[in-house]
């Protein structure tokens, strides 16, 4: 089976590979028309409050350097995401990273770009001589810059650092700045490595001509805008991914061959769009509503999913594009009238046991939901975007009737699930969500009936329910 680079082994055989772009290429070696994934675009974005992006203040931090998780290499960027996680101070807030000025320094040593997230340094005890410029661009098109580059000492601590951004926020001036952000995190995925870069270079040729443009015609542009990479942002399957700030738009499935969004021979719409005014008039006249880049818009900061499609319903050309029509990432297998089964066994935190019929394909999430099964919510129906389907998949003990060995996946887990073995980076990544994450841990609305489960089942084996 080839393995695309963006996948981890569940059962831990293969712990680390280097940056691989070939997954992002088709048969003939080449990048793929958008999209790689044709699940629909608007309501991707996540619903952030603010996204805040860390700009090497001291060090250039090429995006080639970027391990897959930068947590693992700043302690500056693991304290703030830990911060941004559910409960935290910055709850609500995107946190990303971009590499910092041409004209720095080069760090000696770069990040190493294979180092893996479970080496994260404890903050405390980190060297950590690292600073950053903080960009913030708030949900109603605001851009403000934290006063001093920042680090981990100088890090405001809990909610003192949410109230003075909020106060930021609300005194914001209008800035004469576009920033469009393009995810190039290779090593998160290489799909955003190669098309991501491919487009950084695109756009930043063509801010180039424009630019030149106006100067031969004895004027200036109408902002400056700066083109840079970014961190991952979410949706590899959409990259290329670019942002574009402080207007708040989220754009995907880019393509340089892809005109006119991208390329054009005047100026690309994208390009346009960061030139448009960044917040809205929601009138005739409103020039930013009027320059969205419609068909590839995944959604805007402060928005949640639902507000997304609504937005882009009300405001967006009223076209359907093909590509909105096709089904999620994750697709079952259709059922058929006459459908195979496996029987599978689930099991309660509180030890009741649940005999269910599973249909080969369907995911186990579905199974679950079928028959009522407590704590699977799936409340996104399985878009990866809730972790409210998780579940262990583990081997039994020596008691059989006890709970299971949710602290290691099950034993030849390639087997039992085929295909679903490999846990993809948007999976992984929701996982970090999911309550009492264990090396057992799946969504399953990601894992779908297998034949092979059968014999796992006869084994003892075991799809346990966690406590909520
Ligand atoms: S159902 Fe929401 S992530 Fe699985």
């Amino acid at each position: 089976m080839s393995v695309p680079c963006a996948l981890r082994s569940y059962s831990g055989k293969v712990a680390q590979r280097p940056y691989d772009p070939s997954p992002a290429f088709d048969a003939r070696g080449k990048i793929p028309a958008a999209p790689y994934d044709p699940s629909p675009l608007p309501g991707t974005a996540p619903a952030y409050e603010a996204h805040l992006v860390l700009h090497p203040a001291r060090y250039q931090r090429p995006d080639t350097t970027w391990p897959s998780h930068l947590e693992s290499v700043s302690p500056l960027v693991s304290e703030l995401s830990s911060r941004a996680r559910a409960g935290g101070s910055l709850a609500g807030f995107g946190i990303s990273v971009s590499e910092g000025d041409d004209d720095l320094p080069e760090a000696h040593p770069p990040w190493d770009a294979h180092r893996d997230k479970a080496m994260r340094d404890p903050p405390n005890q980190a060297a950590e001589d690292e600073l950053f410029w903080l960009y913030a661009y708030g949900s109603s098109g605001t851009f403000v810059q934290w006063h001093t580059p920042l680090s981990l000492r100088t890090l405001p601590s809990g909610e003192a650092m949410r109230s003075q951004l909020v106060t930021l926020f609300e005194n914001a001036q209008n800035t004469n700045e576009a920033h469009i952000y393009v995810c190039t995190h290779g090593m998160r995925d290489c799909r955003c490595g190669v098309v991501g870069s491919e487009l950084i270079d695109a756009l930043r040729a063509q801010w180039e001509q424009h630019a030149q443009r106006c100067a031969s015609q004895g004027q200036k542009p109408l902002k400056r805008v700066r083109i840079m990479p970014i961190s991952h942002v979410g949706g590899h399957k959409w990259a290329a991914n670019a942002l574009v700030y402080p207007h708040g738009d989220w754009y995907g499935n880019l393509r340089t061959t892809d005109a006119p969004y991208v390329q054009t021979t005047h100026i690309s719409l994208l390009l346009r769009a960061a030139l448009a005014p960044a917040s809205s008039r929601h009138d005739i006249h409103d020039m930013r509503e009027r320059l969205v880049v419609w068909p590839r818009w995944r959604g805007r900061l402060g928005m949640n999913a639902l507000q997304q499609q609504a937005h882009r319903d009300a405001w967006g050309p009223s076209v359907v594009f093909p590509a909105h029509l096709a089904p999620r990432a994750r697709e079952e297998l259709q059922a058929t009238e006459t459908h195979d089964t496996v029987a599978l066994r689930f099991r309660s935190h509180e030890g009741q046991w649940f005999e269910v019929e599973g249909r080969l394909g369907e995911t186990l999430m579905s199974v679950a939901k079928r028959h009522n099964l407590p704590a699977i919510e799936a409340t996104c129906g399985g878009e990866l975007e809730c972790a409210t389907c998780h579940a262990y998949l583990c081997d039994a003990n020596a008691d059989q009737l006890a709970q299971g060995q949710q602290d290691t996946p099950p034993a030849g887990a390639d087997a039992i699930l085929g295909d679903d073995a490999w846990i993809s980076d948007e999976e992984d990544d929701m996982l970090e969500y999911a309550l009492r994450r264990k090396a057992s841990s799946r969504l399953t609305c990601q894992v779908r009936v297998t034949p092979g489960m059968a014999a796992w089942m006869k084994r003892g084996g075991r799809i346990e329910l966690p406590p909520h």
